[in-house]
């Protein structure tokens, strides 16, 4: 598996400013990126939309093998067509636009926002709990390590899909930093309710991510670990990026 293509794993738990910072990294390298959450959330949305039992498995791993294809692809992820190129079954298209601002479209109809919402969120959550749906996944996020680098974004990068990492982060933050961000990229208007609401919903999430028995979210051994509770999105990439730089990844 060990690969010379430069590979910077950021995982950390939910609104830790990881896609964030692995978004900014990857815009200053010109390197590929890899965000894995998105191939979740996008098999929870068409758990949901096919109104499938999360029990079934085997269920899941053929609609997302054989009747959906989900490509990460340089316009983002794709779900069109079969191995063949012909239309899918179900006539699903999911397509990202562009690799850094990434929309997601069913059918023609925006639902980057149903995607990354609170629902699809906890369906996600329960998804990447089965080891048969998260094995089906490898092959996805592996294929995205090109050159001249890719910067990965997750919980399991440094652990399970790229263990020979040249650089592994794992990004932390304390619950209310974390839950007042989840506020804000969901432009939600901040009351105590809301507020802790969402900061419940993080907590329920983070025992799911950590606790489950197959790849949990937790830091590789050689992982760096970085607390951006008080740091700012920039000095969290500068730092990052001096450790690719003492690494000799980067110039
Ligand atoms: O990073 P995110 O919030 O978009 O991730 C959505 C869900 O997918 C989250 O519950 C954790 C899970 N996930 C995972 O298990 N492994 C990954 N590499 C990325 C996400």
């Amino acid at each position: 598996m060990s690969s010379n293509v430069p590979v910077i794993t950021i995982d950390g738990l939910s609104a830790s400013g990881k896609g964030t910072v692995a978004n900014a990294i990857s815009l200053k390298l010109g390197w590929n990126l890899l965000d894995s959450g998105l191939l979740y959330r996008i098999v929870a949305f068409l758990v949901d939309h096919f109104g499938m039992n999360l029990n079934d498995e085997e269920g899941i791993e053929h609609l997302v093998t054989q009747r959906v294809r989900i490509d990460y692809s340089d316009r983002g992820v794709q779900a069109s067509l079969d191995e063949l190129g012909r239309p899918l079954r179900d006539g699903v298209m999911i397509l990202s636009d562009s690799l850094h601002r990434k929309t997601v479209q069913w059918k023609g109809d925006d639902v980057t926002n149903t995607v990354r919402g609170n629902e699809i969120s906890r369906l996600a959550a329960r998804v990447a709990a089965s080891r048969r749906i998260r094995n089906v996944l490898v092959p996805k996020q592996r294929e995205q390590r090109v050159m001249p680098g890719l910067v990965a974004d997750g919980r399991d990068m440094g652990t399970v899909i790229f263990p020979d990492a040249q650089l592994k982060i794992f990004l932390e933050a304390s619950p209310e930093t974390r839950a007042r961000r989840r506020m804000a990229q969901l432009g939600a208007a901040e009351t105590e309710a809301s507020f802790r609401h969402v900061l419940q919903s993080l907590q329920e999430r983070d025992e799911r991510d950590s606790l489950r028995e197959v790849a949990p979210a937790k830091p590789a051994p050689d992982a760096v670990r970085i607390d951006s509770s008080e740091l700012s999105v920039d000095d969290t990439v500068a730092r990052v990026m001096d450790l690719a730089r003492q690494r000799k990844m980067i110039v």
